[in-house]
């Protein structure tokens, strides 16, 4: 029996150069298909409140609702990293975030909590790694900050705001973030960051050169209602059957055949 991935295991696939594939689940059913096609990672992510929810936003999702679907997908896994999304409000400020994250970890299963920002979240990653809590951090588009942002537009397009969210990885990274998630963002600037860190990056809209790769399961499967975004592929169309689909987004991402420049900004 494969015993399961780690952590560590996904900093030593960064190091190895063998590529991260990760997918958004929030059951159990789903779970134990991308468990049996060999993905590494399983994201419960706030997406949930757009996906399964029919929201708009993803900021309607509750800290309840996270703790639910978490504890689902950890009854379908056995060997991926399950990391839980901290929903919007539930991590502004230390207290609350180690409040929130407990239960994910403790009652849920998550191996890892993931949150969106830089500069501003440094003391709550601080806070949650000095309590043994991994924190995957979440840079570029910020779905929680679409009020602010205006939008689900590319971000880091101009120098400066590059230079920003480099410097911003690093600090999230020496605060103690043991991986990042980089959301539409060029990628040339995924390039860079990737090389600059040594946690691993994982992008979604960031072009190939990150160390690992995550989608919507709902928007890789065809589900999503509306125009599929530019960086997603439908992989059911091609391989059939929901199984097959997950194998071939697997194989795809390890042999670095997706994203291809046509996912790519
Ligand atoms: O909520 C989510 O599904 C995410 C992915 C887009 C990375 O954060």
């Amino acid at each position: 029996m494969d015993l399961p991935r780690t952590i560590p295991e996904l900093r030593s696939m960064k190091a190895q150069g063998v590529k991260i594939a990760a997918l958004t689940a929030y059951d159990a059913g789903f779970a134990a298909a991308m468990e049996e096609a060999g993905l590494d990672l399983v994201l419960v992510g706030d997406s949930l409140g757009m996906v399964v929810q029919g929201h708009a936003t993803t900021l309607p999702v509750t800290l309840d609702q996270m703790v639910y679907h978490t504890s689902c997908v950890r009854r379908g896994l056995k060997r991926a990293v399950l990391v839980a999304d901290l929903p919007f409000m539930s991590y502004a400020a230390p207290g609350p975030a180690l409040e929130s994250a407990a239960r994910l970890v403790r009652e849920a299963g998550a191996q890892m909590v993931k949150l969106e920002g830089g500069r501003k979240r440094l003391e709550v990653v601080r806070a949650l790694t000095e309590q043994d809590i991994p924190v995957c951090a979440h840079l570029g588009l910020l779905p929680q900050a679409v009020h602010r942002l205006g939008g689900y537009g590319v971000q880091g397009r101009d120098q400066a705001a590059a230079r920003i969210l480099l410097e911003e990885a690093q600090l999230l990274q020496a605060a103690g973030a043991e991986l990042l998630v980089l959301e539409c963002v060029p990628a040339a600037l995924a390039r860079e960051v990737t090389a600059a860190l040594h946690i691993p990056t994982i992008g979604i809209g960031a072009g190939p050169h990150c160390d690992g790769q995550v989608l919507v399961s709902y928007d890789m499967l065809g589900i999503t209602p509306g125009k599929r975004p530019r960086f997603s592929k439908n992989f059911l169309e091609t391989a059939g059957d929901i199984r097959a689909a997950f194998r071939q987004f697997v194989q795809e991402v390890r042999a670095g055949r997706f994203p291809g420049p046509e996912h790519s900004y």
